[in-house]
């Protein structure tokens, strides 16, 4: 669960990361301290989540009892209600998480959202037009914003930058600009959703690709798909184990989000699967033609969910 995956900057990623959306108060504080009792080394966390605190609380729960800083990686993201403010929302993330730095920092998604919605009496985190509409800064560039992450840089307060929801398109508009080639393109990825096309486009330009929703995020159908449960029953272990160690054989990292304490337990199990083992779930998506975004990448198709 800890194998330390390599970033493109010299330090490397743990295999395995805690997700905290949706993770509720009262929840996620235990969540985390549990998590990193029982030797979870990788905390996934973001503004928009409006948890950090409760996170925080947790961090400051395993540093009471023994977990150095410099041992676990931390990562949190960037909202898009702040990409011309980057540092601005770093700082809110930072206060709240009770931390000098975050191992990594990401663009939550490329586009960004009008700056000014918490001062106009819209929703400070999702802003909508009067037509119902997201209120999308048009004007405004992920281009602007990558140099305002790559800055932070000089600052102490991120040891590494990347971005989450890049498409290839998006990418390829990135790439000739950027100073620094991002460490990281977190993406939602699980056998309904393989993103080979970017996850082959991310490993040729050393960019480290962590999943996230590997479970297909709450209430999905993925831990019965029979392509799963074949592979699991052959391994003689769980559905969610077999979901996790897909990515760790696609040389991914993954984030796995729970709350209940034997679940973030059992989510540490990662096994080798095999080359028909990853035929078996590769084969999911192509025989059923399943091609399920939960949330539509950027430049693929423009959508927002009203929470993520
Ligand atoms: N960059 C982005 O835009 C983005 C978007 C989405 C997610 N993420 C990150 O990725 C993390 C993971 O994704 P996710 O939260 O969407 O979903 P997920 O990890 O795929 O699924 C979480 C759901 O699975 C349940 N679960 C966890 N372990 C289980 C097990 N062993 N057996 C059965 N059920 C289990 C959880 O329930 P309980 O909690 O009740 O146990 C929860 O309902 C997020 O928390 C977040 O940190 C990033």
């Amino acid at each position: 669960m800890n194998t330390p995956l390599p970033l493109n900057t010299g330090a490397s990623i743990p295999a395995l990361g805690l997700g905290t959306w949706q993770s509720q108060p009262g929840e996620v504080q235990k969540a985390v301290a549990h998590a990193l009792s029982v030797g979870y080394k990788h905390i996934d966390c973001a503004y928009v989540y409006g948890n950090e605190d409760e996170v925080g609380e947790g961090l400051k729960k395993a540093f009471d009892s023994g977990v150095k800083r410099e041992d676990i990686f931390i990562t949190t993201k960037l909202w898009c209600t702040y990409h011309s403010r980057v540092e601005e929302n770093l700082d809110l993330s930072l206060k709240s998480l009770g931390l000098d730095y975050v191992d990594l920092y990401l663009i939550h998604w490329g586009v960004a959202m009008n700056p000014k919605a918490d001062r106009s009496g819209n929703d400070p985190k999702f802003p909508k037009l009067p037509d119902g509409s997201r209120d999308i800064d048009h004007s405004w560039s992920f281009i602007d914003t990558w140099k305002q992450m790559e800055k932070l840089l000089q600052t102490g307060k991120v040891k590494a930058i990347g971005v989450a929801n890049f498409s290839v398109p998006y990418l390829e508009k990135l790439l000739p600009e950027a100073t620094v080639v991002p460490a990281v393109n977190q993406i939602e990825n699980h056998p309904y959703l393989p993103q080979q096309e970017i996850v082959d486009f991310c490993k040729t330009k050393g960019i480290h690709v962590t999943a996230y929703s590997p479970f297909g995020s709450t209430g999905s159908p993925m831990f019965s798909e029979e392509g799963v449960s074949e592979v699991a029953k052959k391994h003689k272990v769980s559905p969610g184990t077999v979901l996790l160690s897909y990515h760790v054989a696609r040389g991914s990292s993954v984030l796995a989000k729970s709350v209940t304490p034997s679940r973030i337990e059992e989510n540490r199990a990662i096994i080798k699967l095999d080359d028909s083992d990853m035929e078996a779930l590769e084969s999911i998506h192509k025989k059923k033609g399943l091609t399920r975004f939960i949330y539509p990448a950027f430049g693929v198709n423009f959508g927002f969910p009203d929470k993520q």
